[in-house]
């Protein structure tokens, strides 16, 4: 299991790198399946999620190599995975089907797993795929997929992220033009739009509502630096927002991250846009109030960290939640260390302004354990965060390294396999 030891910490200050996305990484890396050309991705950050995918693939017949920060993947002849166990690890498995499907004409894949957020279904990707020619078969807890694919006309009930980009990505190796209404915005569906552009595909639209493909024979290698983390640089932001800070998030995109850049500034903090990055200084103490959206709506991602800047505030803050039907499971684990929270039809209303004090605390998902990293750095002495899942490292890149870079006082004591 592991598990970190935080201390109070009054002050952050300092500079610090984001990384590359893993919401970007993540889909890329399945785009690898597309080609047998070998697709290089640079920098791609060291997490599990990432380590995961790479072994699916690699199960899928991929040959996957690391060099220093880039990985090349090479697809000469796909396949559907034969471990269904790995595909339950993570939810972007699910970003295999479309690939696998497009490039070979049948795919069976086993159902994505991930963070219990939710109920996370992948009606709209089979939907899609179907729309497309697909004929989609159960089998037992697994999906058979086979047809031919030609180009139509997909309309996503909602925007979901993994869809639009499953079906960007199958619809880039259909016979003929598809459309997908309602689809997906955010950062990470432009980033896969452009690298399959430059893999050869031919998509139109991406950032908007509606997204144009016009189907090729083949695609072919490429080389491609995802964008950077916008909920790792969110997270640095906010630790910052909590502790008095004074900090550069290097390489962080103001532009991705506006509706979080707005919020902050409600609550008092400074933000400056520079073209390094981005500086926060100041403490959060203005309450506000949220909702989560897709994008360019306030990100679910950053509905976590931000009720810890709520905690930090002076008065009631309000989050709403409308992405996912179960992300508020930090919240009794702030209320472990005193944090005064009601949650009420995925509201929290949260009481700021009250001090935390140190306690033993459990990480419930990716984003509530980088929140519990926060929570520990404002609660009065000593704050054991124990994260038996290992989500932390499944999605951040040396986070405790990362706070500690900037005064922080984060220790992990404990690692994922036991110590
Ligand atoms: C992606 C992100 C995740 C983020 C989420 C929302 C990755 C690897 N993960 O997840 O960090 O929190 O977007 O911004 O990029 N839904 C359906 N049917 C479907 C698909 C989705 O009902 O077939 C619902 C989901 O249950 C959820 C909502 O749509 O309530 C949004 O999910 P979606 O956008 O698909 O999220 P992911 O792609 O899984």
């Amino acid at each position: 299991m592991a598990t970190y030891l935080i201390r109070h910490t009054p002050r952050l200050s300092g500079e610090v790198e984001v990384s590359t996305a893993k919401n970007a990484v993540l889909p890329i890396l399945a785009a690898g399946l597309l080609t047998e050309d070998p697709l290089i991705i640079k920098e791609v950050p060291r997490i599990t999620d990432v380590e995961t995918l790479v072994s699916i693939l690699r199960d899928c017949g991929a040959e996957v190599n690391r060099s220093g920060a880039d990985l090349s993947i090479c697809a000469l002849q796909p396949q559907s995975p034969r471990n269904e166990e790995r595909m339950r690890k993570l939810r972007a498995s699910i970003l295999i089907l479309g690939p696998i499907l497009a490039r070979t004409g049948s795919a069976c894949v086993g159902l994505p797993g991930g963070c219990a957020i939710g109920q996370r279904p992948i009606d709209l990707h089979l939907k899609g795929l179907q729309t497309l020619g697909a004929q989609v078969h159960p089998l037992g807890g697994m999906r058979q997929l086979s047809g031919r694919l030609t180009g139509a006309r997909i309309y996503l009930d909602l925007p979901s992220v993994g869809a639009t980009e499953n079906l960007m990505m199958a619809a880039s190796l259909a016979r003929g033009s598809t459309t997908l209404e309602n689809a997906a915005k955010e950062p990470e569906i432009v980033d896969l739009a452009n690298c399959l552009n430059q893999m050869g595909a031919r998509i139109t639209g991406a950032g908007t509502g509606t997204v144009n493909i016009v189907g090729v024979e083949r695609l072919h290698g490429a080389i491609y630096r995802p964008i950077p983390d916008r909920v790792e640089a969110g997270t640095l932001l906010c630790a910052a927002a909590i502790t008095e800070g004074s900090v550069l998030v290097r390489g962080a995109c103001a532009e991705h991250l506006r509706s979080l850049l707005f919020k902050l500034a409600e609550t008092g903090v400074g933000i400056r846009e520079t073209p390094a990055g981005i500086r926060l200084s100041g403490t959060a103490v203005s309450p506000f109030e949220l909702r989560t959206l897709a994008y360019p709506g306030f990100p679910t991602d950053m509905q976590a960290p931000m009720t810890v800047v709520a905690l930090r505030c002076h008065g009631a803050s309000l989050l709403n939640e409308t992405v996912f039907e179960n992300r508020f499971m930090h919240v009794s684990e702030l209320c472990r260390l005193g944090a005064r929270i009601r949650v009420e039809n995925n509201v929290a209303l949260v009481e700021g302004g009250h001090p935390l004090r140190g306690g033993v605390v459990r990480s419930t998902d990716l984003r509530a354990g980088a929140a519990m990293m926060l929570a520990g750095m404002i609660a009065s002495g000593e704050t054991v965060l124990q994260d038996p899942a290992g989500h932390i490292e499944r999605g951040y890149q040396d986070l405790p390294q990362k706070l500690r870079t900037l005064g922080a006082e984060i220790e992990q004591i404990e690692d994922c396999a036991g110590s």
